[in-house]
């Protein structure tokens, strides 16, 4: 299993600093969710680990060695990383976009196997999207698209997977079904899996560690139920809430102040269940 770190890391573009002089240790084999406020420099910094954005100063660790002095194929062969909005070429087809999963496995003598195939086939049926591999990726809806790319993430079979946002556009359906993926990717085969997710409560229930970004720093982390707080969410999204308990996981439910209907008596209401 790949570990993966990072030592006083600070990012940023031109003279603007965005992300200063952090530390941050990714659990092995574990999920780790970062969550923050919009431009706080989570998408920076993801795409950081992945070597995507070169520091300005600190350095990564793959099991211990600089990235920076590692080759891109054999970074790709034990980490991949799908980017926030990704965009693919006019008319290429899903199978096509899948299949440049397995880039970092092909060179000039090694040309495409069957265990390319049976990995692009794999992902592409994990994700439920085999009966779409001939469309082109631009002519899907937002939420298939966003499959097709993590089916590329997975085809490339690394033990650690980066993802960001991988939820965007995705109905509540396959939001969950791609959670429960990458869950079981996480539970059945040990991968350790980093993504950014906006959604609070379902970070709280996927996620054994989760990373608040706030001011260029990390401003908590650890387990969802020990760091998911009415003050961390007014410090770190201006947002005043209630902290309840998830009915089914009993992981921490933020309910958000704010405007909205409110249903009365509350204790006649039928409570829904399956
Ligand atoms: N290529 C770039 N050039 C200049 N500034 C950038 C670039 N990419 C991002 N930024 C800026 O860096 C800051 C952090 O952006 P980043 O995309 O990392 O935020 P984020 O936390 O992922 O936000 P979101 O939740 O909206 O995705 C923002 O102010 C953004 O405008
Ligand atoms: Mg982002």
């Amino acid at each position: 299993m790949h570990s993966l770190s990072a030592e006083n890391l600070t990012l940023g573009y031109g003279d603007t600093v965005i992300i200063d002089d952090l530390n941050i240790e990714v659990p092995k084999g574990e999920i780790t969710v970062f969550i923050g406020g919009n431009g706080c420099g989570k998408s920076t910094l993801l795409r950081s680990l992945a070597r995507l954005l070169k520091p300005k100063t600190g350095d990564i660790y793959l099991n211990g060695e600089e990235i920076a002095k590692m080759k891109s194929k054999e970074i790709a062969k034990k980490m991949a990383i799908l980017p926030q909005s990704p965009v693919s070429p006019e008319g290429l087809t899903v199978y096509e976009l899948v299949k440049q999963g397995r880039h970092p496995y092909r060179s000039l003598i090694k040309q495409w196997s069957k265990k390319d195939e049976d990995a692009v086939t794999r992902a592409l049926e994990s994700t439920n999207m085999l009966h779409l591999k001939d469309r082109a990726v631009d002519s899907l809806s937002g939420g298939q698209r966003q499959r097709a790319w993590i089916s590329l993430t997975l085809a490339q079979e690394t033990d650690i997977i980066l993802l960001d946002e991988p939820t965007t556009y995705l109905d509540m359906t396959h939001q969950i079904e791609i959670l429960d993926l990458l869950y079981d990717l996480n539970e059945q085969k040990g991968h350790t899996i980093v993504m950014v997710l906006h959604d609070l409560n379902l970070a709280s229930r996927y996620a054994h560690h989760i990373v608040a970004v706030k001011d260029k720093q990390v401003y908590s982390q650890g387990r969802p139920e020990d760091i998911i707080t009415c003050q961390l969410v007014k410090d770190v999204f201006q947002m005043n809430c209630n902290i309840t308990c998830d009915p089914i996981f009993g992981t921490p439910v933020c309910v958000p102040h704010g405007k909205g209907r409110t249903v009365y008596p509350r204790q006649n209401q039928k409570v829904a269940s399956i």
